[in-house]
């Protein structure tokens, strides 16, 4: 692990994430027993958005309270951040209230701000850029239907978006084929695809960036999409509409280009007809409710692996 923050993944080496990954699923098996409901007692978290959530603010929420510990949700229109204070002070400031600091930003540049002025560590619970804790539960997801992760195939299709940018990172930490096919103009960002690519030499993973859907989708193990407008391009939605369809669509007959038994995951919210068609998101090869569902778990394990001592973190392991 470098450093005390979670902002893009990179921060990860491979053990990390397997190790967070494991206790996830560890957590998830071991919820009926409310296993490491006291882990986080005494400890309190802060969770700002910038942005409307469903699943992180809720998941965020439910995962602080299953642990035992208090969580504060934080619009930044009710905070002074909206007046001008600066992230700085904000951050400061938090860090003597609360051990932990995950935030949904417009601006991944003031989330590094805020991370180095923050003494506790921070979460990136989506940025203009990343969005790493959606890749830890899209990773369990699909380790739960594959039962492995290395060697896999991941066709994404569609906007090189902050999820997109991300899985890049993920593919490359856990040896997968991550292969985006986007229109000329929306790849995913290239420094983090040459810096994934980098370290995916480690792990045998590989990332490539494409234009051509079928490219991507050929033989994968699992295809995933993502909206065209993600929040804060609302003003490019007829651009980037009349760019995606109907070429990027996926549909039953591009799933049909992966394997028979390929799964679909999407990080939600997800909008029929665009993106995707409903035959596919709501049919048997579609995971996104279980997507949706480890998030949960894999926040539970991220927040004990960023927050406890190594021997506290090493309590909860088998
Ligand atoms: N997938 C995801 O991050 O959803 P929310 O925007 O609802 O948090
Ligand atoms: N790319 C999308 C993800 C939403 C969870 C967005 O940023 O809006």
């Amino acid at each position: 692990m470098k450093g005390k923050d979670f902002l893009t993944l990179e921060e990860f080496t491979p053990a990390d994430l397997e190790s967070v990954l494991g206790l996830a699923a560890r957590l998830k098996a071991k919820r009926p027993a409310r296993f490491g409901s006291h882990a986080l007692e005494g400890r309190n978290v802060a969770l700002v958005f910038e942005k409307p959530s469903l699943r992180t603010r809720v998941s965020f929420q439910v995962a602080v309270s299953e642990l035992g510990g208090f969580s504060m949700n934080l619009s930044s229109n009710e905070l002074q951040l909206g007046r001008g204070e600066t992230v700085e002070d904000t951050a400061r400031v938090l860090s003597r209230y609360v051990h932990c600091i995950m935030a949904r930003v417009n601006r991944h540049s003031d989330l590094e701000r805020l991370a180095k002025a923050a003494t506790v560590p921070v979460i990136n619970g989506l940025s203009d850029a990343h969005h790493p804790v959606q890749i830890l539960a899209d990773l369990l997801t699909l380790g739960e239907r594959k039962g492995r992760l290395k060697g896999l195939k991941v066709g994404w299709v569609g906007d090189g978006d902050n999820v997109c940018n991300s899985w890049a990172v993920g593919a490359a930490l856990t040896g997968i084929h991550f292969v985006a096919a986007t229109p000329k103009g929306y790849e995913p960002d290239a420094g983090t695809v040459s810096a994934a690519s980098k370290m995916a030499e480690a792990t045998g993973g590989s990332i490539h960036a494409v234009n051509d859907p079928v490219e991507a989708v050929t033989g994968a193990d699992c295809v995933m999409t993502d909206t065209f407008v993600s929040m804060g391009f609302e003003k490019e939605q007829e651009a980037r509409l009349k760019a995606f369809m109907p070429k990027y669509r996926v549909t039953k007959a591009l799933m049909s280009k992966a394997k028979k038994d390929a799964v679909f995951e999407h990080c939600l919210p997800a909008h029929r007809g665009e993106e995707v068609d409903a035959d596919v998101i709501d049919g048997p090869q579609s995971v996104v409710f279980d997507e949706a569902e480890n998030r949960l778990h894999t926040e539970k394990a991220l927040l004990c692996f960023l927050m406890l001592g190594k021997r506290e973190y090493a309590s909860l392991m088998p």
